[in-house]
Formats: C-alpha cells, sequence, structure tokens
C-alpha cells in the first residue's frame, strides 16, 4: 500500500506532466500571481478532487483566495490529491455525507462558490447565504438544478459550462477518447468490432458515440428525447429502446445525467457478460446497488472491475463502481478539463469584477475568446 505521502508525489508528478504539454493553468496562475484578482476573496469548492482540480486550484491560490473545497464524489476522490492540497495550505473535506462536507466549507464564510453539480449552492441557499455574492456551475446536471428552481438564486451564478468552447470540452477528442481508453485499461479488450450501447444522447453520449464508431465499433443509441434520436439517427447510429438494444451489446455507457437509467430490471434482458460503465453523474445512473441486491454471485476481477451473476445466470461487469469512469481513472487527455478550469477561473475573474445581476449568468464571449486564446498559446507552445 503505498504512503500518503507517496501518492501526493504522484499526484505532482501528474500535475508537472500536463504542465509540460499544455500548460494554460500555468500561463493564467503567472498572470493571476502578478494581478491577484482573487485578494480578500474566499473561495468555497465542491469538485471532484482529481490532480486536475488541484492544479486549477493551486493556481487561484496564487491569485490570492484563499481556498476551502470539499470532495463532490467520495468515489472520485484522489486520496493523493487531497494529501497535495492539504499541504500546500488548502483545506479539503472528503469526511462524512455530502451536507457535513459542505456544512463544513460554507462554515468558512465563503464568498465565491464553485460548484459541480448544485450541491453546495443549494446548502448555500438552504441556510442564508449571508456572505456569498456569488456562484460558479460547471455541469449540465447543475445547470438543469438551477433553472429548476421555482426561486431565483439571491445571487449570480456563472453558467461556466455552455459557451461556443463546449463543442470542444464534451466532444469525442475530450470525453470519447477518456472514457473508452479506461475500457480498455480495466479490461484489456480490443474495442474494434464490439457492440456498444450509448445510453443518453446529449453532447457527452454524442462524443462516446462518434468515438467509438471511430475505434471501429458497432453503435445502439437509446434516448428518450425524440429530437435527440433523430439527430443520433441522422449521425448513423441505430437507436431502439433499452430493452431491445441490451439484447445485443457488449458494453453499455450510461451518459443521461439521470438516476438509475440501467437498473436490475433492465439487464434481464442483457447479454452474457456485457460491461457497464457510467460516463454521466454522481454513482447512480447505473443501480449498482439494486444490481447488487439482485445478484446471486459477486467476483471482484479489480479495484474497480466488479462482476455480477445476475438471477438469469448472466454475468454483467461493472466498471468504477458506477462513478464517472474517467474521473475514477483521471483517463484521457487532460487538455479538456484543463480548458474547462480555465474558462472557470477567467469567468470567475470577470465575475467578481463585473457585478453580474442575480440569476443564471452567461459566459461572456470575451471571456470564452481568452480562454480559446490561452489555449491555442498552450498548444502552440509544446508543438513548435
Ligand atoms: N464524465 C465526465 O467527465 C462528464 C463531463 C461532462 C458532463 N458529464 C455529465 O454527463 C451527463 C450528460 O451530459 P450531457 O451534457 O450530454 O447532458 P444532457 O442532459 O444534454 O443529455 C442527456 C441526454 O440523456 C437523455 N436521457 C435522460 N434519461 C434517459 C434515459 N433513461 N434513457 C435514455 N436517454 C435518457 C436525455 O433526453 C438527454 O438527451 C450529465 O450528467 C453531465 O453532468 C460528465
Amino acid at each position: 500500500m503505498p504512503t500518503l505521502d507517496e501518492l501526493a508525489f504522484a499526484a505532482e508528478h501528474d500535475i508537472g506532466r500536463t504542465r509540460a504539454f499544455f500548460p494554460i493553468l500555468a500561463a493564467l496562475g503567472n498572470r493571476w500571481a502578478a494581478e491577484r484578482p482573487f485578494a480578500g476573496c474566499v473561495v468555497g469548492a465542491n469538485l471532484h478532487l482529481t490532480t486536475l482540480t488541484a492544479a486549477f486550484l493551486r493556481e487561484l491560490s496564487l491569485g490570492g483566495a484563499r481556498v476551502v473545497v470539499s470532495a463532490s464524489n467520495p468515489g472520485t476522490t484522489d486520496a493523493g490529491t487531497v494529501h497535495l492540497l492539504r499541504g500546500g495550505g488548502i483545506e479539503v473535506y472528503t469526511g462524512g455525507d455530502m451536507e457535513d462536507r459542505h456544512a463544513q466549507v460554507l462554515d468558512h464564510g465563503p464568498t465565491w462558490l464553485i460548484d459541480t453539480g448544485f450541491d453546495l449552492v443549494t446548502s448555500a441557499l438552504g441556510r442564508d447565504p449571508g456572505t456569498v455574492q456569488g456562484a460558479a456551475v460547471l455541469s449540465r446536471t447543475g445547470i438543469d438544478r438551477l433553472r429548476a428552481r421555482t426561486e431565483p438564486p439571491p445571487f449570480p451564478i456563472l453558467n461556466a459550462l455552455d459557451g461556443r468552447l463546449r463543442d470542444a470540452l464534451e466532444n469525442k477528442q475530450g470525453l470519447g477518447e477518456a472514457v473508452w481508453q479506461s475500457v480498455t485499461e480495466l479490461t484489456g479488450i480490443l474495442l474494434s468490432g464490439r457492440r456498444a450501447a450509448i445510453i443518453g444522447y446529449g453532447p457527452v453520449g454524442r462524443g462516446l458515440a462518434a468515438w467509438a464508431r471511430a475505434a471501429g465499433m458497432t453503435v445502439q443509441v437509446v434516448e428518450t428525447d425524440p429530437v435527440r434520436a433523430l439527430f443520433a439517427h441522422y449521425d448513423g447510429m441505430t437507436t431502439g429502446t433499452l430493452d431491445d438494444v441490451l439484447k445485443r451489446a457488449q458494453i453499455v455507457v450510461t451518459a443521461t445525467g439521470r438516476r438509475g437509467a440501467v437498473t436490475a430490471e433492465s439487464l434481464a434482458h442483457a447479454r452474457d457478460g456485457v460491461i457497464l460503465l457510467n460516463a454521466g453523474t454522481g454513482g447512480d445512473e447505473i443501480d449498482v446497488q439494486g444490481i447488487q441486491r439482485a445478484a446471486d454471485g459477486v467476483d471482484h476481477i479489480g479495484e474497480a472491475v466488479v462482476r455480477y451473476t445476475l438471477p438469469s445466470g448472466h454475468r454483467a461487469t461493472i466498471l468504477g463502481h458506477g462513478h464517472p469512469i474517467n474521473i475514477v481513472l483521471n483517463s484521457g487527455s487532460p487538455e479538456s478539463v484543463l480548458l474547462q478550469y480555465s474558462l472557470l477561473g477567467l469567468g470567475l475573474e470577470w465575475m467578481i469584477g463585473a457585478g453580474a445581476q442575480p440569476g443564471e449568468v452567461p459566459l461572456p464571449d470575451a471571456v470564452e475568446r481568452r480562454a480559446a486564446e490561452l489555449a491555442l498559446q498552450a498548444i502552440d507552445r509544446v508543438g513548435a
């Protein structure tokens, strides 16, 4: 078992690699260190605690922010990253349930919040947001939850997702590459020729499907929204119902942002040996607990590879315990995540200076253009 210091060393090494090949955050951090745009700010962040998150939070601190963090999902929390952040003076809360962790962050009186899925913002709104001047939300699930509120929020909330760069962030080069790389890493199978099912055909599902096709897989799509099902059809994918598609699929990936997209009941139709993984939100798109309860046998093939024997006698293997697989494994190129963090940091910097109105705030085009310029410079510097 590696020690925490060894894990932190590995995390530091990983950050060094991202700086060497795509130094976008370093460019931002150098300017922030000189200009200190976050001086006096307390940033409360609820994020997946990966090495890329650590790289971003450290640059934010250089800009003068005091950063306090909670783990948005214990299943995606990297112990080395946590140790590294703590060693650098950033307070990190990983214990207890989600609400305990949020309460610990909010007790520090954050002036700005960064949230993966709107959970920290919801906790802040539930307890009189007091010191909070604004927030930034990163994920589709978070934006959906912001829009579903009947009461408008009392402070501005930056939609750090839906700008023009989104296609570059959630596309086949970003998530597609990362998710399929995780499958080969965990199982050793060759993807070409396999039959994949993609559940949910939003930008994430679409990217996964495109990459799967490019890798030589046969792709079927399950999508409840007829408009997006039609997109899938015109993209050349076969579409069908979950029951139908599961009869043939060898690898099933959820990308719906909804709980229980695949349950023990749905697996009654699955073929023997099916592999299941989640590329969407949280840990409940695949109902892992329900499948565990229904299973007649469990075989732990690897740390993140568990095979269940279903009541039908067929076997189903779940990767990453149903948590977003690319985040669990920190797989794929870090570029798209680093670009998203740059966009977030620039958006936060803009919001602090701009005095935005309460409610959902779109990403200004100037922020997107700046992030894209930095990305192009980072690519150029390494390609030269
Ligand atoms: N793993 C990652 O690194 C990563 C990165 C970005 C986004 N995400 C998450 O991925 C999820 C999907 O993102 P998106 O932008 O594509 O979202 P989206 O909401 O635009 O698309 C989801 C699609 O799934 C469909 N859907 C919902 N329930 C379904 C069901 N039971 N069966 C079939 N289809 C169903 C919806 O109609 C929708 O078209 C979100 O939760 C997002 O937060 C994960």
